[in-house]
């Protein structure tokens, strides 16, 4: 059923907005896009399917159990699961505060919420409902959740609600919500002409043939930063030390194990690069001399002298010349100043702090809480959100800081 723009799911939730549904319905079929469209119960006493049948030229979905045949009952359960698989984006207009709920807790009661469950694609909500329920914090709070599982959000607007009240919960306007599963379903690829030099892992330094020093660093991040460039269209080398993930496809990965063999790797590969984000984990202290048998265990204390790791973003912060150079700062307490002063110290348009030592977040988790702090002595707040996700906006703001720094050079 795939259109030359692609195949679009549109689930369909009932509230008033259902009849701007129609519009964006026309809207995708404008862009070639195939849409599919699915409606709640409730959605079907506000709009007729056949309107949006109409429209699409296809049948409308309305429920999961429409006959009573236990038979048509499976098949149509099986359908739905099919229907999922076809389409690279699902988009919910209105989403109600209800759907929301339901999503975010993963709650499958029709065939719109057991189809967004099944869904593997790119999910884009655009949420409608009475002023009330949008601010309430029942409906922040799924709203948090589910743009912290990537989904895209178009914002309501203000204005007058079918409730008779004045401010924020109107369905955005169809055009914006269009526009938005266009891009999802045709990525930016506004990193083309890149190249990223990434770093990530931890790095290991050996204390004799079988013991080494290292830390809780997993890669996840600097994985997902390397995933996120190569999809936006840059050529990505991806300097990293021993981690346990899949490489990323379309990603040249240089693989280390110490301090001192990522400072040449990286150093080996600084030239092409027009942007370096220094996401490893890197050990500050190693033993200079490594036995080269094994240390024997004796009844005496043991003292081992270490020395320190060459710091690898200040020396390319030294020689960064014109490119774009981002550091990570992990750290357990003062995580602004420290963002700030390691910005000032090594050199770097961007800093991403993050604190460490705590459950869900920072090393070893799939999600990560950080700050930017920018040359510009701007300082962001990114909310929780999935390392892909975070990736994706370290992009976007670096993007923005360039622009930014060169419009400041040229004054
Ligand atoms: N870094 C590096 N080489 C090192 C140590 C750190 O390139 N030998 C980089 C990291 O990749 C990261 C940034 O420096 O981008 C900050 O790392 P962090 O360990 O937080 O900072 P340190 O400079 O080690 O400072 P401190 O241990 O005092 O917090």
């Amino acid at each position: 059923m795939s259109g030359p723009g692609g195949t679009v799911l549109l689930g369909i939730g009932g509230g008033i907005a259902a009849y701007k549904a129609a519009e964006l319905a026309r809207a995708l079929v404008q862009r070639d896009l195939a849409v599919q469209v699915v409606m709640t119960a409730a959605a079907q006493e506000f709009v007729r399917p056949l309107t949006f049948a109409s429209l699409t030229g296809r049948r409308v979905i309305t429920d999961m159990f429409s006959s009573a045949s236990p038979e048509a009952t499976l098949s149509s359960a099986v359908e739905h699961i099919g229907v999922g698989q076809e389409a690279g984006v699902l988009v919910v207009a209105p989403a109600t505060a209800d759907l929301m709920a339901k999503f975010a807790h993963g709650l499958a009661t029709d065939f719109l919420t057991t189809l967004y469950l099944a869904f593997t694609g790119r999910v884009v909500l655009a949420p409608a409902m009475n002023t009330n329920m949008w601010r309430h914090p029942a409906t922040a709070a799924n709203l948090e959740t589910l743009r912290a599982r990537g989904h895209r959000i178009v914002d309501p607007e203000d204005g007058f609600l079918a409730c008779g009240m004045i401010g924020p919960g109107r369905l955005a306007d169809p055009e914006t919500i269009a526009e938005a599963v266009w891009q999802e379903l045709h990525p930016r690829r506004d990193l083309e002409g890149e190249t990223v030099l990434i770093t990530a892992g931890p790095t290991q330094e050996p204390l004799d043939p079988v013991r080494f020093i290292s830390n809780r660093s997993s890669g996840r991040m600097g994985y997902a930063l390397a995933e996120a460039a190569a999809e936006r269209g840059a050529r990505v080398i991806l300097v990293s030390g021993p981690v346990n993930l899949a490489e990323p496809a379309g990603v040249r990965v240089v693989r280390v194990r110490t301090a001192s063999e990522m400072r040449e790797a990286v150093l080996a590969n600084l030239e092409p690069a027009t942007i370096i984000i220094k996401a490893a984990a890197v050990a500050d202290f190693h033993l200079a001399s490594v036995p080269e048998q094994k240390i024997k265990k004796t009844a005496a204390r043991l003292s081992l002298a270490l020395d320190p790791t060459p710091d690898i973003l200040a020396e390319v912060g030294r020689a960064k010349g014109g490119r774009l150079l981002i550091g990570f700062a992990a750290e357990t307490e003062n995580l602004r100043q420290e963002a700030r002063r390691k910005l000032q110290t090594k050199n770097c348009d961007m800093v991403a702090g993050n604190l460490v030592g705590r459950e869900g977040t920072g090393f070893d988790a799939e999600e990560n809480e950080v700050i930017l702090a920018l040359r510009t002595g701007e300082v962001l707040e990114l909310g929780r959100a999935p390392k892909r996700v975070v990736a994706g906006r370290i992009f976007d703001e670096a993007l923005k800081l360039r622009l930014a720094l060169h419009a400041l050079d040229e004054r």
